[in-house]
């Protein structure tokens, strides 16, 4: 199938690790150029460089997606290199997991800012070039954590918060040709997950609940990712794809 996004023009910030490398080397292998975004440069200029042996075009920007102006310059230079900005994947996040008694007001914000205003910067940067082509589409990654994890209610509140975010956006934004959708992956392996003193734990659990039977690789989200942000999912907006192997609640 192709999916009709040769040539198109796809920012991936926390591009450089993880589901969002494994997402801009599959939105790459379908013929899109990439701006692979991440605080960590020498790590998004290696995965651009990767995309680049392989025949691609990518370039690396550093950009903090909490830091308006950096998201900016971000999208100045995707727009310099290759003239035009259509698909943006908000993938940037982290969790900073602690009961809400103990958890710092630090803790809180640093998460909120990475998911809620880092899509709100990054969406606010891209959608007026996207508003003229009237082609555009914007994939926002939340988690199966909204159903609620202990530990975590600054991620999952985040989390449901991008959801929110997105179906208010889609609303806004069907008349322009642009859609605006969230994909939602359960435990995903990725080197970030894999450092977690508490993984062999956590992989325990995440197995033992899981309905397929596996646990998900970042591979597996960067395929749904890639779908929605293709040409041939122009009739889905608004929704949630939840990635999860079948598991919803904790
Ligand atoms: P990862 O930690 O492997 O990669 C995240 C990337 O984001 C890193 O390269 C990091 O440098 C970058 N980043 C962090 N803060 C940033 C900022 N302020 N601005 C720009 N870049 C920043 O994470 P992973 O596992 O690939 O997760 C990707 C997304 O998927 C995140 O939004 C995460 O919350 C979500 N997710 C992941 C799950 C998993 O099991 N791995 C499960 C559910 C959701």
């Amino acid at each position: 199938m192709d999916l009709g996004i040769n040539g198109r023009v796809a920012v991936v910030t926390g591009g450089a690790r993880g589901i969002g490398a494994e997402t801009a080397r599959v939105l790459a292998a379908e013929g899109a150029k990439l701006v692979v975004s991440d605080i960590d440069l020498a790590a998004a200029e290696a995965v651009a460089r990767e995309i680049q042996g392989l025949g691609g075009h990518a370039i690396a920007v550093r950009c903090d997606v909490a830091n308006e102006a950096e998201v900016g310059q971000m999208a100045a230079a995707g727009i310099e290199a290759f003239g035009a900005i259509d698909i943006l994947i908000n993938n940037a996040g982290f969790n900073r997991d602690r009961y809400l008694t103990k958890m710092a007001e630090t803790e809180w914000d640093a998460v909120m800012d990475v998911v809620l205003k880092g899509a709100f910067h990054c969406s606010r940067a891209v959608l007026p070039g996207m508003m003229e082509r009237k082609w555009g589409r914007i994939v926002n990654i939340a988690s199966r954590s909204v159903f609620g994890n202990p530990g975590q209610t600054n991620y999952s509140a985040a989390k449901m918060g991008l959801i929110g975010f997105t179906r208010a956006l889609s609303l806004e934004q069907a008349k322009y040709g642009i859609t605006v959708n969230a994909v939602a992956p359960g435990f995903v392996e990725t080197d970030a997950m894999r450092a977690l003193p508490t993984y062999p734990k956590l992989r325990e659990l995440a197995l033992a609940k899981n309905p397929v039977g596996f646990l998900g690789a970042p591979d597996d989200l960067a395929s749904a990712i890639t779908f929605m942000a293709s040409e041939r999912a122009r009739y889905i907006t608004g929704v949630t794809l939840y990635v999860t192997g079948g598991r919803f609640s904790s």
